[in-house]
């Protein structure tokens, strides 16, 4: 049974995003106003329901939150089950990343001259309530993965797209890559719109 959830908090975020994108479409501007947006939104874990929440024993999985009717943006939990991890791949929209409970590990790649993948910059460790972004104007290929080899981990992302149905891709260490297209682990959403309780109150 689950608890129920201040779907109140959720809601507000999509809502002040979509805003934030009616005021502007520079990619600078979406991600620094959009990252203090999720910065608010990580400050209390009270929102995100149980369903959202499940790791996998096997893999990670990326629950959609909501996608915005014009796919505009897409607001997505990756739970990370202990140890688990994504292969080395790209997004071709931005992304903004924030760990909601436990911790990430993140490694950026790039490619080369010769086409070779190769690390760039050292592994970064996002904690609880931390944010990075993506995108391929700022560096776009990473591999992510759990800190913890004993507890889960998850972590809240927003993409510039309805991003489990774009085309792009994962590599291989030696740069090789094939088409990824990510999907969801998730047949429904969480229903963020019942405020039948608050127009009661009135
Ligand atoms: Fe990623």
């Amino acid at each position: 049974m689950s608890i129920k959830k201040n779907t109140e908090k959720l809601r507000n975020f999509i809502t002040a995003f979509a805003k934030l994108l009616e005021l502007t479409s520079q990619e600078t501007e979406i991600l620094s106003q959009g990252r203090i947006l999720l910065l608010d939104l990580l400050k209390t874990d009270d929102w995100l329901a149980d369903d959202f929440a499940k790791p996998h024993p096997e893999h990670y999985s990326q629950y959609l939150l909501h996608a915005d009717s014009l796919e505009r943006f897409s607001v997505v939990s990756f739970v990370w089950g202990p140890g688990q991890q994504t292969p080395i791949h790209n997004h071709t929209v931005w992304g903004l990343v924030g760990v909601l409970r436990g911790a990430e590990l993140s490694q950026s790649y790039i490619r080369n001259e010769l086409g070779l993948l190769q690390l760039s910059g050292n592994e970064v460790r996002l904690e609880n309530g931390e944010v990075e972004s993506v995108s391929p104007n700022i560096g776009d290929i990473h591999r992510v993965k759990n800190a913890f080899a004993n507890q889960s981990s998850i972590s809240i992302h927003v993409y510039g797209g309805n991003i489990g149905a774009v085309k792009r891709s994962v590599y291989n260490d030696d740069g090789s890559e094939k088409v990824f297209i990510s999907g969801y682990s998730n047949q429904f959403l969480p229903n963020i719109w019942d405020r039948s309780n608050e127009i009661l109150s009135l």
